[in-house]
């Protein structure tokens, strides 16, 4: 039986990156540490290039490109979603095109040993001023266009409407385990940073009648930011699928940040390591094991139960766990 979400996304292409249906199991030593029932949904698992939350993105965005004919790609920054961007364009036929921030020499090299395999056009621009970048992101557009290129722009982190819509087919993979199983997961807990994951969860949330709390684990931003942030791309999400967004359900929680973006925070670590002891699962610094310790946070505080039923969205971050 087709569901309502299947109903609202029908219309639009979707390139099948993602290997889903992705593990979605209890997390049975976990649970009992923290005395609530821990599920996992494994993001990290979806398969395509190093796997993570951008391959749901990405199914939806390079279905777009695909749809309307592009033939070169181009997006900014030295990022898991323009690495695993890379990869979806090339499998498509695209010539892909990355501006980086800083000379070849200042880059990862395990992102540029990612970046080459997939064959990827790199550009460099100074750091500084932040209109460098633009300038040279510029300058590949209009050459790309003078070589009568059908250019795709993707936002950076993929979240933009399109790329929001690979988070609401998620959502209809956690209504289809409810319906199977009967475990009816009353909080969802996962990292937000460029707000696509949490906007599609939202909206399939939304769409779906599903009773829950989605919280946000910032990894970047304060609450107040982030919440603007979700609750634009959310509206305007709402509108290309024709549906009502009610913006009293975001829940953003900025507290487990720690030191600042992409730095490593105390508990952020000791989550990490909780999880790989307790269940062999390996969660990334600067995303997954922040939203990880607060999680760990809630139920050591008494803000989850022994009758809730949680489930922690691994949304991945693979490629740092060897930087
Ligand atoms: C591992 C990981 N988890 C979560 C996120 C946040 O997802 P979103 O950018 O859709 O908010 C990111 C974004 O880069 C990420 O890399």
């Amino acid at each position: 039986m087709r569901t309502s979400i299947q109903q609202v996304l029908e219309r639009f292409p979707n390139a099948k990156l993602s290997i889903t249906p992705t593990p979605i199991y209890k997390l049975p030593r976990l649970s009992s540490h923290l005395g609530s029932n821990i599920y996992i949904m494994r993001e990290d698992l979806t398969g395509f290039a190093i796997g993570g939350n951008k391959n749901r993105k990405l199914d939806y965005l390079i279905g777009d490109a695909v749809f309307k004919n592009a033939n070169a790609l181009i997006t900014t920054n030295a990022s898991s979603f323009s690495r695993n961007a890379a990869a979806a364009g090339k499998v498509f036929g695209l010539e892909v095109h990355v501006v980086l921030a800083g000379n070849e020499s200042e880059q990862n090299k395990n992102s540029q040993a990612l970046f080459h395999q997939f064959a990827t056009i790199l550009h460099y621009a100074p750091k500084k001023p932040p209109e460098a970048i633009t300038a040279e992101y510029d300058r590949v557009i209009d050459d790309l266009h003078s070589r009568k290129k059908i250019v795709h722009e993707l936002h950076p982190g993929g979240s933009d409407s399109i790329g929001s819509l690979g988070y609401i087919n998620a959502f209809d993979q956690i209504i289809q385990y409810s319906r199977n199983t009967g475990v009816h997961f009353n909080k969802i807990i996962h990292a937000t940073g460029s707000t696509a994951t949490q906007v599609g969860l939202l909206l399939g949330q939304c769409i779906g009648e599903y009773d829950t709390t989605i919280i946000g684990m910032a990894a970047s931003q304060k609450t107040n930011i982030q919440n603007e942030r979700i609750r634009q791309l959310a509206l305007a999400t709402a509108q290309i699928l024709e549906i009502q967004f009610d913006d009293s359900k975001i829940v953003v929680d900025d507290r487990f940040i720690g030191p600042g973006y992409a730095i490593q925070s105390e508990d952020g670590e000791n989550a990490t390591s909780m999880f790989a002891l307790l269940e062999g699962v390996l969660l990334d610094s600067f995303y997954t094991g922040k939203a990880a310790a607060g999680l760990i946070y809630y139920a050591l505080h008494g803000l989850l139960g022994e009758n809730d039923n949680v489930l922690f969205i691994h949304t991945g971050g693979n490629s740092g766990l060897f930087y």
